[in-house]
């Protein structure tokens, strides 16, 4: 299982003066995926950036753009996601009335296609959209800031989405306090991709960078 691990460092705890170094250092220190935080102070109390910064960062790594977006509609800016160059676009299924023509909306424009869900949202909506979706992030804090303690109580709800997604090819990831402490009970109940903002980005340098993704690996060798 820990040879299956992706971590996707989250950008919401990078120095956004330096944004593209930023991403760049995560990289090279070991980064699988690149998460990128949207969000609109509507969904969630907080506003980061939209499409034209995705844009103009797309250039400082080659690896997986993972854009989570915390944004109440998605549908109008999809399009405009996919064009600036992220490669899955995760939605929230509480932001998405029509959540399954969202989800195949992100395919159709070449996209893995992920949803999101609250603490609160039980994982009951997930078994109509299934067959369209690519990642389930359960959110193990609630959206919209990074630094936030860890809810144990969703390690239930992870194994409960595992069990739900069986054998079908879709990533589980887990968005939200995640830590080198949190993160092998995470593997245990079922998750298989971590974002992580300030347990990697603690430390400002590239180095700690690299140190910071090892520390996580490692909890789980
Ligand atoms: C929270 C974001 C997370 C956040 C995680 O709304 O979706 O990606 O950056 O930050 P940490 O890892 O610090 O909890
Ligand atoms: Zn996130």
């Amino acid at each position: 299982m820990a040879a299956d691990i992706l971590i996707a460092p989250s950008i919401l705890s990078s120095d956004f003066s330096r944004l593209g170094e930023e991403i760049a250092a995560v990289d090279r220190a070991g980064a699988d995926w690149i998460h990128l935080d949207v969000m609109d102070g509507h969904f969630v109390p907080n506003i980061t950036f939209g499409p034209p910064v995705v844009a103009a960062v797309r250039g400082a790594s080659e690896k997986f753009f993972d854009a989570h977006l915390m944004i109440e509609p998605a549908d109008p800016y999809l399009e405009a996601f996919a064009k600036a160059g992220c490669d899955g676009i995760t939605v929230h299924a509480e932001a998405c009335t029509h959540l399954h023509r969202s989800l195949q909306a992100i395919r159709d424009l070449g996209c893995r296609s992920g949803v999101a869900l609250n603490p609160a949202t039980p994982e009951a909506v997930l078994v109509d959209i299934l067959d369209r979706v690519d990642l389930v992030l359960v959110m193990t804090v609630n959206p919209g800031f990074g630094g936030q303690a860890f809810i144990s109580s969703m390690l239930d709800k992870v194994a409960r989405v595992r069990a739900l997604i069986g054998t079908r090819p879709i990533r589980l990831q887990v968005d939200g306090g995640v830590t080198p402490e949190t993160l092998p009970a995470l593997v245990r109940a079922g998750a298989d991709t971590f974002v992580a903002g300030s347990a990697i980005y603690k430390g400002g340098t590239e180095g700690a960078y690299r140190a910071n993704i090892e520390a996580l690996r490692a909890s789980v060798r």
